[in-house]
């Protein structure tokens, strides 16, 4: 039986831990070829891949790695830009620095993979590219302003994509993650980082977090033919968070004992590769 992807050549970027390398693993077993770039070593050992190491935060790295991805791989059908930094702290503390550095991975380097990756589809005749957003686009989360900022940059970048390069095949989509706890952060959990986790899910219609593996379907989705009609749109993938909040909590059903994806350890039930 044939996969979505056999054949194809993929770039994700982010790809040594987290949703990152559920995306990749996701890829891998639809029959594509990925090159996976992170800027930890540690992306080295992704089973099955090209690895490139590349510090996306610097200015020209996001088109060299491109570059250098296409001569790995011979063709990039796929570009899914998913690294990105979270840092947190309040408005009133934030450093042009701290704006800075992530504005540098979750917009400036986006914005030049893809346009690196585009000319390569333009020349190709199309491709595809998803970006991952977050839920903090629509509704500020606190105290995150220079990452909720950047991650509502990804969708407008996304749009741009979308609108000038549909004429060449090349469609541009975001997902945009709600809570998600990756296998890495469950294991770093403190018992209280828990105890507040439990908390948010009262805010998740679906009653648990989001894994890993459900963004990198939504990925897959958005990149491959099946969505051969859609660009310039936002996948949200939050349980159903954004959909409405309670006029009183506390009428909000009680959450279960256990709750998938929170309470199972930092065992990693999801990871394929
Ligand atoms: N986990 C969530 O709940 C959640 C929610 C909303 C959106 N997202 C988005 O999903 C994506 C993946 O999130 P995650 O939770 O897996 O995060 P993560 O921190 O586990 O993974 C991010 C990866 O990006 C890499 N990276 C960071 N800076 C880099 C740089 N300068 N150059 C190259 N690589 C760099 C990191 O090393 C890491 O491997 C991000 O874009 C994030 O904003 C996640």
């Amino acid at each position: 039986m044939s996969r979505r992807f056999d054949g194809r050549g993929v770039v994700v970027t982010g790809a040594a831990r987290g949703i990152g390398r559920a995306i990749v693993a996701a890829f891998q077993a639809e029959g594509a070829r990925v090159v996976a770039v992170d800027v930890l070593p540690a992306v080295a050992e992704v089973p099955g891949v090209e690895a490139l190491v590349a510090d996306l935060s610097r200015p020209g790295a996001a088109g060299a790695m491109v570059a250098d991805a296409a001569g790995l791989l011979g063709r990039i059908d796929v570009l899914v830009n998913n690294a990105a930094v979270m840092p947190d702290g309040p408005l009133l503390d934030v450093t042009e620095a701290e704006w800075d550095r992530t504005f540098a991975v979750n917009v400036r380097a986006v914005f030049f993979a893809s346009q690196a990756a585009a000319r390569h589809m333009v020349e190709r005749g199309g491709g595809a590219i998803v970006n991952l957003s977050s839920a903090n686009a629509v509704r500020s989360e606190s105290p995150e302003a220079p990452y909720n900022a950047s991650k509502a940059a990804v969708i407008a970048i996304t749009r741009s994509l979308a609108h000038e390069l549909g004429h060449h095949g090349v469609r541009a989509n975001c997902v945009a993650p709600g809570e998600t706890l990756t296998p890495e952060e469950a294991a770093e959990m403190s018992p209280g980082d828990r105890a507040a986790e439990r908390e948010y899910v009262r805010r998740i219609p679906l009653r648990r977090v989001g894994r890993a593996a459900e963004q990198a379907a939504a990925v897959l989705f958005l990149a491959s033919d099946d969505a051969s009609f859609i660009t310039g749109e936002t996948l949200v993938v939050d349980g159903g968070e954004l959909a409405g909040d309670w006029y009183d909590r506390s009428q909000a059903p009680s959450l279960p004992d256990h709750i998938e994806g929170l309470d199972e350890s930092g065992s990693d039930p999801e990871r394929t590769a």
